[in-house]
């Protein structure tokens, strides 16, 4: 991993502190690197479930309010996902979910994708490797 996936971690990290999560308790954060800088978002949840949004969806939102014009890479931090006994996070609960990839092949479909506790660099192939797209003018 190199020095700025590190730091942008450490965002995701600290973005995970403003979720909204009183129904899951699982607080989530994302930061996304861009031309125009990094950009946070977590995830916030509403009583009616199906209306919550996702930490990923958020900081993509927010880069793009941005007029970013290149994503360059995310990072994406679960800071209540289960830990085994020597302290690391399992797989299955620091990846993105399903929604939150498609959003990042609409978005950022070159960006290097990384999670806090697993040392990998995902590509967005590596997680959706035949994506729904449709031409765009
Ligand atoms: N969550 C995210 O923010 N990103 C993901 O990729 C997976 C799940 C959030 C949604 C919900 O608020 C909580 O985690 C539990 O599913």
């Amino acid at each position: 991993m190199t020095p700025e996936q590190i730091d942008l971690l450490k965002a995701a990290d600290k973005a995970a502190l403003n979720a909204y999560a009183p129904y899951s308790k699982f607080r989530v954060g994302a930061a996304v690197l861009t031309d125009k800088g990094v950009f946070d978002g977590a995830n916030i949840e509403n009583a009616c479930t199906n209306l919550g949004t996702c930490a990923e969806r958020v900081a993509l939102s927010h880069a793009h309010m941005h007029k970013c014009s290149s994503i360059i890479g995310i990072a994406i931090s679960c800071i209540d996902a289960t830990k085994d006994a020597s302290g690391k996070a399992e797989i299955n609960q620091i990846m993105p979910c399903g929604a939150c990839r498609q959003w990042l092949n609409e978005l950022a479909p070159n960006a290097w994708i990384v999670a806090s506790g697993s040392k990998r660099v995902f590509s967005l192939s590596d997680l959706l490797p035949a994506p729904f797209t449709l031409s765009r003018e």
